[in-house]
């Protein structure tokens, strides 16, 4: 399932090597010899339990932090949804945070209020806390001082040290913190738990070095740092080997890869390799986004019918103060661009309503290119003022009445774009990748088009990461009901 690490040969008898990842093993497997002697105590199997916000950086994190987890011993668990609510008895509680709005913090404080009752109940649970929001001193000292039954707190730069940590707080019965400011190396050789086995995430940069300024990424995420092209290469072949034939790449801003070579150069060569079906990536920033990517996206065979182009304002001089480094013309004019040379692609966005000092005319530009430029869909945000950004200091924050109507009628635009664009291609026969069964109708099955749009068909879940053509009947406004196709 994996990147086997074959615990049993490793040597923990003296101290703990200096060298990573082989440190890691060590502790992967002190822990396990801990869980051992745990689980014949208690009779049982240790749970655990992961609870993940914010975006696919942290998505991916978590993945890689469940495989350690697994390694050591830990099974998933610990969670009981019943009528009268949810209760958790895990007996490893991690919370990988986001910090990006405010509200994503609001929400993991409201989980460790009842977090902390459940551990009451169940005092073995041992409570971490890693990811963005613990990259922030304020929020760490919160925790410190209110929240004592929290056991480990680690940030972004540390994650491959889950074992070392865990292991330190078994052996010291104590709380551990471990928020370091900046990365060391990046550590990649450990082993990564997919959540499905057919498609996959691959990290190929770490950090931003945009400062956009209402952004608080860059202070969590550190730098940018580029992934080695052959590093890639061989995770994405290891991957194929192992049944993957679809491929996220994953960056701040893949736009800026520089591993020596630039970011279409590695679009051609993660294209050529045997076996890989499909390629997406994440995230572009318009500014960045190259004609040469352009040319690369348009050759590559592989790279699906999708760009995620975050607009954040469609009004100039908003996106000014955003520190953006584009405009509305000239995002526009990217757009007619990808548009000439990639003919039916989807576009997707994000967008940000209310950031301080927008006006309503600045609110009616945004719309303005929502209207033009047709998304699939959009990721709308209202602004959230995020202490230690630019924006924070910003005159003019506006009230949140008038976010709020403005938000609900950019809402309102997203979704009838996105419907006459929906309803454009019924009729017309695409390739679905059959991702799952359908959670309420079990002769359903969902599967992704190479645009990102989701289809509904009727199927078993034999069918679950094979390919198949599937002609698109009825659109749902944001999904469609299709049927698989004999015809094309
Ligand atoms: N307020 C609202 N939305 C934000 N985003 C980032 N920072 C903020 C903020 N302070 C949004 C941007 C970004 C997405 C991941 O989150 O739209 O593209
Ligand atoms: Fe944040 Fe801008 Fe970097 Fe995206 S590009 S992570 S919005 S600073």
């Amino acid at each position: 399932m994996w990147n086997q690490i074959l615990l049993d040969a490793v040597e923990i008898e003296g101290p703990a090597p200096d060298a990573e990842p082989e440190r890691q093993y060590y502790f992967m497997k002190k822990c396990r010899e801990w869980m051992r002697e745990e689980s014949e105590r208690q009779g049982r199997s240790l749970t655990y339990l992961t609870e993940t916000l914010g975006c696919q950086m942290n998505a991916k994190d978590s993945e890689k932090m469940t495989a350690i987890l697994e390694y050591i011993g830990y099974v998933p668990g610990g969670l009981h949804e019943k009528k009268d609510g949810k209760s958790i008895d895990a007996d490893f509680v991690l919370y990988n945070t986001c910090t990006v709005r405010e509200n994503a913090n609001q929400k993991i404080y409201g989980h460790l209020g009842f977090l902390k009752n459940q551990k009451e109940k169940h005092p073995g649970m041992k409570i971490a806390l890693c990811g963005c929001m613990m990259q922030e001193e304020d929020e760490v000292l919160k925790v410190k001082k209110s929240y004592p039954f929290v056991d480990i707190v680690f940030g972004t730069f540390n994650i491959y040290k889950l074992a070392e940590l865990l292991y330190e707080q078994i052996r010291t019965e104590k709380r551990v913190i471990d928020v370091w400011e900046k990365p060391d190396a990046i550590v990649e050789e450990l082993p990564g738990k997919r959540q499905y086995s057919f498609k996959a995430g691959v990290n190929i940069m770490y950090g931003c070095n945009n400062f956009c300024s209402y952004c608080i990424v860059p202070y969590v995420r550190g730098r940018e740092r580029s992934r080695q092209p052959e590093d890639i290469l061989e995770e994405i072949r290891g991957l194929v080997a192992d049944g993957v034939t679809e491929v996220m790449l994953l960056g701040q801003n893949v736009n800026s890869y520089n591993g020596g070579i630039d970011f279409p150069s590695l679009l051609r060569k993660v294209d050529a390799v045997d076996g890989l079906k499909r390629i997406r990536f994440m995230t572009s920033h318009p500014k960045d986004l190259s004609d040469k990517l352009i040319e690369a996206m348009a050759d590559c065979g592989k790279v699906c019918d999708h760009l995620h182009l975050p607009l954040q304002s469609g009004s100039s001089s908003i996106l000014k103060k955003m520190n953006r480094h584009y405009d509305k013309e000239s995002y526009l004019a990217l757009v007619d661009r990808i548009r000439k040379r990639l003919p039916g692609i989807a576009l997707t966005t994000d967008i940000i309503v209310g950031f301080p000092g927008e006006t309503e005319a600045d609110f009616e530009d945004t719309l303005d290119v929502v209207r033009r430029v047709g998304y699939d869909s959009a990721y709308t945000f209202i602004y959230s003022k995020r202490t230690g950004t630019p924006a924070a200091m910003f005159p003019d924050q506006v009230p949140e009445p008038v976010v709020k109507e403005r938000f609900d009628r950019l809402l309102a635009e997203v979704h009838e774009q996105a419907e006459t664009i929906f309803d454009g291609r019924v009729g017309g026969v695409f390739e679905a990748l059959i991702e799952e069964a359908n959670d309420h109708d079990p002769s359903m099955v969902s599967a992704r088009l190479s645009n990102n749009a989701i289809v509904h068909i009727k199927g078993d879940k034999e069918l679950v990461g094979k390919y198949r053509k599937v002609r698109l009947l009825e659109s749902k406004g944001f999904y469609y009901i299709g049927e698989m196709s004999d015809f094309a």
